[in-house]
């Protein structure tokens, strides 16, 4: 469990590391880590006090502060041990730090045959039925209420924001619901098969957590997947870490277009 101080203390290094607050942030998934290298001031996680450290492979642990936005090169998951409370630790910390609107992106598998590997994917709404919330315990009145609203938790205005910048990227960009799962295995072709039946277009490890405790506080809420492969039993696909990364990172180059696009219109 973390206090509000712990909170407080990380985005305060944060809020310094930048020489400033931004509104907005965006959060790279797997195989994305690279995508705006280069593009600004760079602060190790390690440097951020009480941020956990990703164990997970093309996740590298590294804060860009660009003139308009935070950039988080990794993420935390559940199958790297860490609660789903701790997964979405910076999210609180970046809304101390003034943020107020987030864009996740991940790799995603396809559930839905319409999809193919290369897509992007906006996220429509997800699917949670893991069991678990990062917000189980006693509720901070500072974040958010205790009861609060999910029936737009992809903000519907950030999500046509987006649209056109992928159109003006050459983008055409898919649509669907993510259904998460909590891996580290991917699943099993039955497990996909219920994914399907239940809603499910998209399947990942990640994002939802985070989405919980961004909702939360009120930020707004945008969610992109790559899709990097059918998910298994899809066409009969399996699926590997190693296309999972060369496939997110072909996508890289289209996917920059449009996030350099959104980040500057929104
Ligand atoms: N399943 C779960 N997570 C994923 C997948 C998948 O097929 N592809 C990329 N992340």
């Amino acid at each position: 469990m973390y206090t509000y101080a712990d909170y407080e203390a990380a985005a305060e290094a944060i809020v310094s590391a930048a020489g400033g607050s931004r509104r907005t942030a965006l959060v790279l998934g797997s195989g994305m880590g690279a995508l705006f290298k280069g593009s600004g001031r760079v602060t190790a996680y390690s440097e951020i006090p009480n941020f956990p450290r990703p164990t997970a492979p093309m996740h590298r642990g590294e804060l860009i502060v660009t003139d308009n936005a935070y950039i988080m090169c990794g993420r935390f998951h559940r199958y790297e041990g860490y609660t789903s409370e701790q997964t979405a630790f910076y999210v609180r910390a970046l809304y101390l730090a003034g943020v107020r609107q987030i864009i996740l992106t991940n790799a995603a598998g396809a559930v839905n045959p319409a999809f193919s590997p290369g897509d992007i994917a906006l996220i429509s709404d997800h699917i949670n039925l893991s069991g678990e919330n990062p917000l189980i315990g006693e509720n901070e009145e500072r974040f958010g209420e205790r009861f609060f609203d999910m029936s737009e938790a992809y903000s519907p205005e950030l999500r046509a924001a987006a649209a056109e910048c992928a159109r003006e990227c050459g983008i055409e960009l898919k649509e669907g619901v993510y259904f998460y799962m909590s891996g580290p295995s991917y699943e099993t072709p039955a497990e996909i098969r219920a994914a399907a039946a239940l809603g499910g277009d998209l399947v990942g490890m990640s994002t939802v957590f985070e989405c919980i405790t961004a909702r939360h506080c009120g930020m707004k809420v945008l969610g992109i997947s790559c899709v990097t492969n059918m998910a298994c039993g899809v066409a009969g696909a399996s699926v590997s870490a190693a296309e999972v990364e060369e496939t997110a990172g072909a996508a890289g180059g289209r996917l920059r277009c449009m996030l350099e696009k959104l980040i500057e219109r929104i």
